[in-house]
């Protein structure tokens, strides 16, 4: 149990001792801090119970909190609002638990297994600002549930199975229709066979293919015919394929570690098409699919939907199968491979239509039981400063690459310190870009859409990845300069702002269960701000190093070791790497 529920726990006994009993009691931070550092508003409540006045109530329990040393500066505010602040020796015990150990302060969550859908890259195609969101949110959001004591992995489900694919093979096709992979009467093994085009070629074929579509209805007709031969694996076409996917996943991976992102699982929609004849038999045993104009449809709307829900495509005219299909049997994959309680699906909000359709299809076929949970956790766009989703300049989506190497040009500039070498700068600029960007992302609520601006990001002052970077970089470089001064507990912590620090300290569980709750990172990356900000504050106001009083000096140190790792979990949990030095 976290320190804060433990303080709420004997709240809760200190109040049955004044005579009342309160299941969930309301003790939060104080926004008067004037009144003292926590409320206790539960006088309030506990008068629709007792009927009391609710003066008389929290003066009882003022009696009893008067009684425990932990409390002081007792006060009643208005018709009953209990006020307190915490004593210094408490704070200082707090501080020493959590030098003991974080998790003294971090509630554990009863066991759930969770598949996490984020990601999303598609094969063949260059990743995205999209995909950036997706990837950001969704492994910081792995990275908590398994902080609370989830189990969560993380699935790619890169798109390698749909039209995509089938514009690049023409494309190739068209380029070089000498490959023996389009030779009828080839009898030698594919897997031997060269296929001369690098990823980049494929991020430019796949562009163009897709803009000749467009406008030339005879070259999508003839792309939609090989998508089809992939789908159904006829030879040579299935196996160029395999390679497309093969030369693109190398690239993907790249990218995702650069950007600290991991996935357990590299499942593609493909490998959910192994599930499919057990799909579409479970479909055609329960009745569920109808006609629709030469396609087999899934009716998905009900009676009390406000806007209409079209019906499912399940099978094309031409028998091929659409995006909300592969989700189908992937989510029947997942319950045969995996069994999770939970799928959470890390994408784009506008994607919200398809979810919906997928999680009803899936419901009135009981793929899953009742009880597992399918949630769509959306999130905004990443807009330009003219307030419309960032573009290229002539218009195309913005590849996640050219977004990286902007802010990298910002955060070069503020790599100053002169004891690196310039390869070391280069280094630890893109860790401090990677560091921006993310945690720009992770910055508003998720479902907000926010402007993008590396030089804003790349700020060392203000709420900035550069900025919790350099503060945190700096906490470790002191304690290693007090390195043979005594680190072992806090004994006085007599300051205003090392108060303000354990206090915020002791509310780190609030923050943790609003982020689990609203499946969003802008608490946390709000509480790392606040701790950094309260820290180089007390780092302004003291000189650690040169201090007098030994108790004193010690006990900073503690308390800037918990600060640093705290710093270190939290920064870790949305995913963000701390360079060496900067
Ligand atoms: N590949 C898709 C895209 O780029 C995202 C996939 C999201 N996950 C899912 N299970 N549909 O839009």
């Amino acid at each position: 149990m976290s320190l804060y529920k433990e303080l709420e726990e004997d709240l809760k006994e200190i109040i049955k001792k004044a005579g009342f009993e309160e299941e969930n009691i309301s003790l939060t931070p104080s926004n008067r801090k004037d009144l003292g550092e926590y409320q206790l508003n539960d006088a309030m409540q506990l008068v629709k119970v007792y009927h009391n006045n609710p003066r008389e109530i929290a003066n009882s329990i003022v009696k009893e909190l008067e009684n425990d040393k932990r409390f002081v500066n007792i006060n009643i505010a208005g018709p009953g609002f209990i006020n307190f602040t915490l004593s210094e020796e408490y704070k200082v015990e707090i501080i020493n638990k959590m030098h003991d150990n974080l998790f003294n302060n971090i509630d554990k969550q009863e066991k759930k297994k969770i598949i996490i859908d984020y990601g999303g890259a598609n094969v063949a195609k260059a990743l995205h600002v999209g995909h950036l969101r997706s990837a950001d949110i969704g492994e910081a959001l792995k990275r908590l549930a398994n902080l609370v004591g989830y189990e969560a992995i993380g699935d790619a489900h890169l798109g390698d199975y749909g039209r995509p694919l089938g514009l690049v093979v023409l494309e190739i096709k068209k380029l070089y229709p000498n490959l023996s992979y389009f030779d009828e009467n080839y009898t030698g093994d594919y897997s031997e066979v060269e296929l001369p085009i690098t990823n980049a070629d494929l991020e430019r074929i796949y562009p163009e293919a897709s803009n000749k579509a467009r406008v030339d209805e005879e070259y999508l007709d003839e792309a939609r015919e090989i998508t089809k031969k992939i789908q159904s694996h006829t030879r040579g076409y299935y196996d160029i394929w395999k390679k497309i996917v093969e030369i693109s996943k190398e690239d993907i991976k790249k990218v995702y570690k650069e950007l600290n992102v991991n996935f357990e699982l590299w499942y593609g929609e493909s490998d959910a098409m192994e599930y499919f004849p057990e799909l579409e038999k479970i479909y055609r045993d329960n009745n569920i699919l109808s006609l629709s104009e030469g396609a087999e449809v899934v009716n998905v709307s009900s009676e009390d939907d406000k806007t209409e829900i079209p019906p499912l495509l399940f099978i094309r005219t031409n028998k091929t199968v659409s995006y909300e299909t592969t989700d189908l049997a992937t989510i029947l994959q997942r319950k045969k491979e995996e069994n999770p309680d939970e799928i959470w699906y890390v994408v784009d909000a506008r994607q919200s239509l398809h979810f919906e359709q997928v999680f009803r299809a899936a419901r009135r076929a009981k793929l899953v039981n009742d009880n597992v949970v399918l949630e769509h956790i959306g999130f905004g766009t990443m807009n330009g400063k003219d307030g419309h989703p960032f573009k290229t300049r002539d218009g195309g989506v913005m590849p996640l690459k050219t977004l990286i190497d902007m802010v990298n040009e910002e955060t070069l500039k503020k790599i100053t310190n002169e004891s690196m070498t310039d390869e070391e700068k280069k280094k630890t600029s893109r860790i401090v870009a990677i560091a921006a960007l993310k945690y720009a992302d992770l910055l508003p609520f998720r479902g907000t859409d926010y402007i993008f601006d590396p030089a804003k990001f790349a700020d060392l002052e203000g709420k900035t990845g550069p900025y919790l970077l350099y503060s945190t970089i700096r906490m470790k470089s002191l304690l290693n300069k007090a390195k043979n001064l005594s680190q072992e507990k806090a004994k006085i912590l007599p300051g205003k702002t090392e108060q303000d620090i354990a206090v915020t300290i002791l509310n780190l569980p609030i923050t943790i269960k609003r982020a689990i709750d609203t499946k969003s990172l802008n608490e946390i990356a709000d509480y790392l701000y606040n701790i950094t900000s309260l820290y180089n504050k007390f780092y302004a106001e003291n000189k650690v190093l040169i201090e007098e009083n030994k108790d004193k000096q010690e006990s900073w140190l503690v308390l800037t070791k918990v600060v640093y790792d705290i710093n270190m979990l939290l920064l870790k949990t949305l995913g963000i790497e701390v360079p060496e030095k900067m």
